[in-house]
């Protein structure tokens, strides 16, 4: 059988991983492939000589557009990142009966539902395994080995800077700019190292996972997003002394009243496995009715971890080709009339337990009067800390542990407490999650 033939928009990290995992691996690719899987096309900007003369005898072009329209090719590997122009050349080379394979968390996660409608009037493969969590190969685990249960919650690592953030500063003390650096060096970070530091990046990847879990359209506008940007090394120290470690989580779950998806540091109980991935590395973790709980830990960015699932999707739609658009694994997981209106809950309304840290007055009286406001709102205290003062310093850190709560609870709890008059500044809020 003939190879399929392959063209390659983006030469950077993870294209030029691609590429050189496609040529190292070719034959045992085509052990299981079937066929061999050959990079014939390659469009790229700024190309150094080096790869020029890796390129060999694949054809090159900067202009992405032409390789799109080129008749000769069969998948098209969108490698670019970003919005634009990766939607319009995604839906030109659908348009043009190719099948997709992208990595671009951004794209799938903002315009996924126009773009896999496209496909589906066409009948192509759209294939996005390396849009979530890098290596680790979790939509193809949750779409297809999970299959067979009800999911009831996925809690993930899914931006390695971020993780690789509060490792280092819980680890080694260091300074968030250097660690972020080093980040950015090694190309891990985002072009835009916000999207990873804000939660953006966590976002788009949950936005993937929620669907793929629940059945649901993807709905990037509807995750909450919180960064890590606020939490100090303090925050980091009182969680540990609580049993706790801080993570950069995003979590889809499923609840009687409809989706909660939420990307915001998090404590979990240092005893769980997750709490204990740690660096550059993601984890995902699946509550499902029939397995239980399923851990998937891995690479979650970097070129070869990245083009490992590249390389994946390439090999399964080279199995499928041939076969009946209505016979292949739906983009989504559930086939696309059977997607579910299920609200995505507003973060009022989710639940969940908090860490709670702020400065008081050290007079007497102060926490009977921080109790009381929690009292009468309904929200019950796990676990109470009081700091020594600084020296010269008139106040003291309280930390508090409470129970599951509203979110619209604490948000007026922390209005009433901020307005004492012995409270100075504002509270520091950290959601807590025992994931049992
Ligand atoms: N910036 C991302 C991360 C890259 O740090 O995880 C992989 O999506």
């Amino acid at each position: 059988m003939n190879p399929v033939r392959v063209g390659l928009l983006g030469l950077g990290t993870v294209g030029g991983g691609t590429f050189r995992v496609l040529k190292r691996n070719a034959a045992e690719i085509t052990r299981r492939a079937g066929r061999g899987i050959e990079i014939t096309h390659v469009a790229a900007r700024d190309v150094s000589p080096q790869w020029m003369a890796e390129l060999g005898n694949t054809r090159f072009t900067e202009n992405a557009f032409e390789l799109v329209d080129n008749p000769d090719i069969d998948v098209v590997v969108e490698l670019i990142g970003g919005y634009d122009p990766a939607r319009e050349l995604v839906l030109q080379a659908i348009h043009n009966g190719k099948h997709v394979v992208t990595a671009n968390k951004a794209l799938i996660a903002k315009y996924g539902n126009e773009i896999f409608a496209a496909a589906h009037e066409s009948g192509v493969m759209v294939a996005f395994e390396a849009a979530v969590a890098g290596g680790i190969p979790i939509i193809k685990a949750i779409r297809e080995g999970l299959a067979g249960n009800r999911i009831q919650w996925v809690a993930g690592i899914i931006n390695g800077t971020g993780n690789f953030i509060l490792t280092e500063m819980r680890e080694k003390d260091r300074d968030f700019a250097d660690v972020l650096a080093e980040a950015q060096r090694l190309g891990y970070a985002e072009a835009d190292p916000t999207f990873d530091i804000e939660g953006i990046d966590a976002a788009h990847k949950l936005t993937i996972l929620g669907s793929i879990a629940f059945g649901v359209p993807l709905q990037f506008d509807k995750v909450y997003t919180e960064g890590i940007g606020h939490i100090t090394r303090e925050d980091v120290d009182y969680a540990e002394q609580f049993g706790y470690r801080i993570k950069h989580l995003g979590i889809a779950r499923r609840t009687p009243d409809g989706i909660e998806m939420r990307v915001h540091p998090t404590l979990i109980p240092h005893r769980r496995l997750i709490a204990n991935v740690n660096g550059v590395m993601n984890a995902v973790l699946v509550s499902a009715d029939a397995v239980g709980p399923t851990l998937y830990y891995g690479a979650g960015a970097g070129s070869e971890p990245t083009a490992s699932a590249v390389v994946a999707d390439l090999v399964d739609v080279a199995r499928v080709l041939t076969a009946d658009p209505g016979n292949r694994v739906p983009h989504l997981a559930f086939q696309p009339d059977a997607l579910a209106d299920v609200a995505i809950l507003p973060m009022a309304e989710v639940e969940t337990a908090y860490y709670l840290r702020m400065q008081a007055l050290d007079r007497p009286g102060v926490l009977a009067d921080v109790t009381h406001i929690l009292g009468n709102l309904g929200i019950s205290i796990e676990a109470i800390l009081q700091k020594e003062p600084l020296p010269e310093a008139d106040t003291v850190p309280v930390i508090m542990l409470t129970h599951r709560i509203r979110e619209k609870q604490m948000d007026e709890a922390l209005r009433q407490i901020e307005a004492l008059d012995s409270i100075t500044g504002t509270v520091m809020r950290i959601r807590l999650e025992d994931l049992s």
